[in-house]
């Protein structure tokens, strides 16, 4: 029987990562886990109980609440896409709005937000055989990754791709928002103190700008093919 390794897929916001990396693990037939959609779950539970006002996130009611917050994943039998819960509750449509984006990396920037979902990743990923996305999961989650990809594109293709998506999925959204958002979380994700997004030093770079998902998928496939040999 062939070995099973983790995949580590880091990167930009609207890269294609999640897309490319669901595709992979179905291929491989691996589990996926989407932990942006675990700091979107936590910052869609502080919006909620009004811990965010003004950009400004009440971090330490935050801290003292993350006991109160249990995320976990739900497939869906029409998609067979696996879907944040927060508390029991399927959130995923509730964490893929500009509302969320807009304050996801001020909360992802909280050290014991960082610390609680890093440990439950590291969990759902012993046993090998799991593909992860994320920002830093080559370098923090697991940092001794088989294969870890570094996805990147222009900023102006990603917002373009996220507009897309918002509008596909009936949101009202302005594109130049989208682009701002693009850009302010890029800056917010990479110069961050815990954990910023960078590249790990054995990461292989996968730059997007003009690849359709077709290529991307192939790209990732031939390398974890390689790395299965
Ligand atoms: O992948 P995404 O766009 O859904 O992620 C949402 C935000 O969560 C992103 O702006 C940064 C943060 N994030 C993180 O800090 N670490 C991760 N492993 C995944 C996401």
């Amino acid at each position: 029987m062939q070995s099973l390794i983790t995949i580590a897929i880091d990167g930009h916001s609207s890269t294609g990562k999640s897309t490319a990396a669901k595709q992979l693990a179905h291929e491989l037939g691996y589990l996926y886990v989407d932990t942006g959609a675990m700091y979107r779950a936590v910052s869609f539970f502080a919006l909620s109980e009004n811990l965010i006002n003004q950009g400004q996130l009440d971090q330490s009611v935050l801290e003292r609440r993350l006991k109160d917050i249990a995320i976990t994943f739900e497939r869906n039998p029409e998609t067979g896409n696996n879907e944040v819960c927060l508390n029991g509750k399927n959130i995923e449509s509730e964490i893929r709005t500009l509302e969320v984006s807009n304050v996801v990396s001020i909360v992802a920037s909280n050290s014991a937000v960082r610390a609680k979902l890093v440990e439950q990743q590291q969990k759902m990923g012993a046993a090998k055989g799991v593909v992860m996305d994320g920002r830093d999961i080559g370098t923090v989650v697991f940092p001794d990754a088989e294969l870890k990809v570094f996805m990147t594109a222009a900023a102006d293709v990603r917002a373009k791709r996220r507009f897309e998506e918002l509008t596909n999925s009936g949101q009202i959204v302005d594109y130049a928002d989208v682009l701002e958002n693009v850009i302010e979380r890029d800056r917010i994700d990479s110069t961050r103190e815990d954990s910023p997004l960078i590249q790990a030093d054995d990461a292989l770079l996968l730059d997007t700008s003009y690849m359709d998902r077709k290529q991307q998928f192939d790209t990732l496939l031939h390398w974890a093919n390689q790395e299965l040999q």
